[in-house]
């Protein structure tokens, strides 16, 4: 048995994310853990991860949005800011989001939604949306090669910044229930 802490933030949202992220930083460090993988679509989130996890010995991997998610062929990260974190060692996750996939075309096309959208609804009702993208980035980035197999922490937020944080094991898209959350870190207490 053990004993841990877990933080509570009021709302979820962006004014959480220098918390979150020294709490996560924080976290691995204690642990031991290699890996921190967070999402950040612009960039704003990966440069706070950055700042808190100067001098550790860490692996740091951003996940942002795929190509086209806003506009075909384009990026949600300008060329500098890609620029700048990739010289500072910061790998860099962009492909097909997981718990979303072709079957997103599918739902806005025709209606109704795929299991794996259930997926992604049940975790956002549940646990809010930071949780759910802690979930989906670990399969990214552990499908992409950017992460071995053992525990990680993982940040996510509500489509801005960083409001939850986790250690989990991830897994692959096709041993997603191999996956086990072993610690929330912080999440917000409301969801909505
Ligand atoms: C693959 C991926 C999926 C995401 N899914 C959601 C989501 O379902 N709901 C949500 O509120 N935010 C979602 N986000 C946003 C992130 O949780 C996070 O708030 C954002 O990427 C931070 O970007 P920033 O650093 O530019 O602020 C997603 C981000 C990525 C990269």
């Amino acid at each position: 048995m053990m004993e841990e802490r877990i933080y509570y933030f009021e709302k979820p949202g962006k004014e959480n994310t220098d918390d979150a992220v020294r709490l996560a930083v924080e976290r691995a460090v204690e642990r031991g853990i290699r890996y921190i993988v967070f999402a950040s679509s612009t960039g704003y989130t990966a440069r706070k991860v950055l700042e808190h996890a100067r001098g550790r010995d860490l692996n740091l991997v951003c996940v942002t949005y795929h190509t086209g998610f806003y506009e075909e062929g384009k990026n949600s990260m300008d060329e500098e800011t890609e620029r700048f974190l990739r010289e500072n060692e910061v790998k860099i996750v962009r492909q097909s989001h997981m718990l979303s996939g072709v079957e997103r075309s599918m739902s806005r096309k025709l209606g109704g939604a795929s299991r794996v959208e259930a997926i992604a609804e049940a975790l956002r009702a549940l646990f809010g949306h930071g949780l759910k993208v802690c979930v989906e980035i670990a399969i990214m980035a552990a499908d992409s090669g950017a992460i071995p197999i053992e525990e990680v922490v993982t940040i996510g937020g509500r489509s801005r910044g960083a409001d939850t944080a986790v250690i989990l094991r991830p897994a692959h898209m096709n041993t997603f229930f191999n996956m086990e959350i072993r610690e929330i870190i912080c999440m917000p207490r409301n969801k909505r």
